[in-house]
């Protein structure tokens, strides 16, 4: 090869391979841009963040907050009253800070807007007044419904398409003032106090028997009072019907117990109400919808002639799942059985029928 041609192929060779980079460059810059163009648009950043707001700083939502950072459902926001701002910003910033041990990216925002619950998936509202030692549930009804009214419309401002779930006392009355006040569909209102009955049973059992919690299987349903219902007939260990391991004696008792459980922790307290349990319980429930698991759980759902009830929110197995309550499960009972779950229907219905927004 002469020199001259030499050179020319040198030369062809690199502007072939200029080229090429150039090729790489702009294909990089370009994916840059995308990139950032997705940035600036949130897309990156923003993909599959749930949001959770917790409305009520106080015991219940505080541990709450604390339990779903940990599991990474979402950001949580937590809103208290103007007077109580420290709490809710003090309480965020405290869950935040265990983040880097626990090993959580969770967002945990404190704040006394309600605006700050804009477009959340899911708003809790713990708010409102506990029980003090004596004081039955329905005794707040008054106050609690005026918050719980006002809460309810704000939600429907700030996050019309969430989903409610209420844990304020009392709570299956409440849960109708949501449902009444917010508009939304009843598939999108859930009360929860059956997990947390349920839970309290379960315990009592596995006690008595010195057997795992995970192996008692028990239900309890009706209204969030001294007349909910254990349904022992379908409680079992592992499959083995209670009644065959439990005398008829003890059972009374621990179902009188599960009734009084609420009342047993206010009294033990001695200041406020019960609050690891239930936070526990709505985590359940938030779990069940945010991965749509159709967990058959019992929540107090809105009936229209489900168990001979109607226009009235009260505890029901149910079916949570990603849009809240998709199916009411109506169960097998004895005339016993049923009889009870309508005293405790007529019991919720004499407190709803008390409420001055209807
Ligand atoms: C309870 O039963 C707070 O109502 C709740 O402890």
């Amino acid at each position: 090869m002469d020199s001259q041609l030499l050179y020319k192929y040198l030369f062809h060779l690199s502007i072939q391979t200029l080229c090429h980079f150039n090729v790489i460059i702009n294909m990089k810059c370009q994916s840059f841009l995308i990139f950032k163009e997705k940035l600036n648009k949130g897309a990156l950043v923003m993909v599959n963040r749930r949001k959770i707001s917790i409305i009520g700083a106080g015991h219940t939502g505080g541990t709450l907050a604390f339990i779903l950072a940990q599991k990474e459902l979402g950001d949580i926001v937590l809103i208290e009253r103007q007077q109580s701002e420290g709490m809710a910003k003090g309480k965020a910033l405290d869950i935040l800070e265990s983040g880097p041990i626990w090993g959580f990216d969770t967002s945990v925002h404190g704040s006394v807007n309600i605006e700050d619950i804009k477009d959340s998936d899911i708003v809790v509202m713990t708010a409102g007044i506990p029980r003090k030692s004596g004081m039955t549930r329905e005794e707040l009804v008054q106050t609690n419904e005026q918050i719980v009214r006002e809460t309810a419309l704000q939600i429907a401002t700030y996050a019309p398409q969430s989903i409610i779930i209420v844990l304020t006392n009392p709570v299956d009355v409440m849960t109708y003032t949501a449902f009444k006040a917010s508009g939304f569909p009843k598939e999108r209102i859930i009360g929860q106090s059956g997990i947390l009955d349920a839970a309290r049973y379960r315990t009592f059992i596995a006690q008595e028997l010195n057997v795992s919690v995970k192996d008692v299987n028990g239900f309890v349903l009706g209204g969030h009072n001294d007349t909910m219902l254990p349904l022992v007939n379908n409680t079992h260990i592992n499959g083995i019907p209670v009644k065959h391991l439990i005398s008829e004696e003890k059972i009374d008792q621990i179902v009188e117990r599960t009734r009084k459980g609420g009342a047993e922790i206010v009294a033990l307290l001695a200041q406020g109400s019960a609050y690891y349990a239930p936070a526990t319980a709505i985590y359940e429930t938030i779990d069940a919808i945010f991965n749509d698991r159709k967990r058959l759980l019992p929540s107090i759902a809105y009936l229209e002639g489900e168990y001979g009830c109607s226009d009235i929110c009260f505890g029901v197995p149910t079916i949570i799942g990603y849009q809240g309550i998709e199916k009411i499960i109506e169960v097998d009972m004895n005339n016993d059985e049923y009889q009870q779950l309508q005293h405790s229907a007529q019991a919720v219905s004499e407190v709803k029928n008390s409420l001055k927004f209807k």
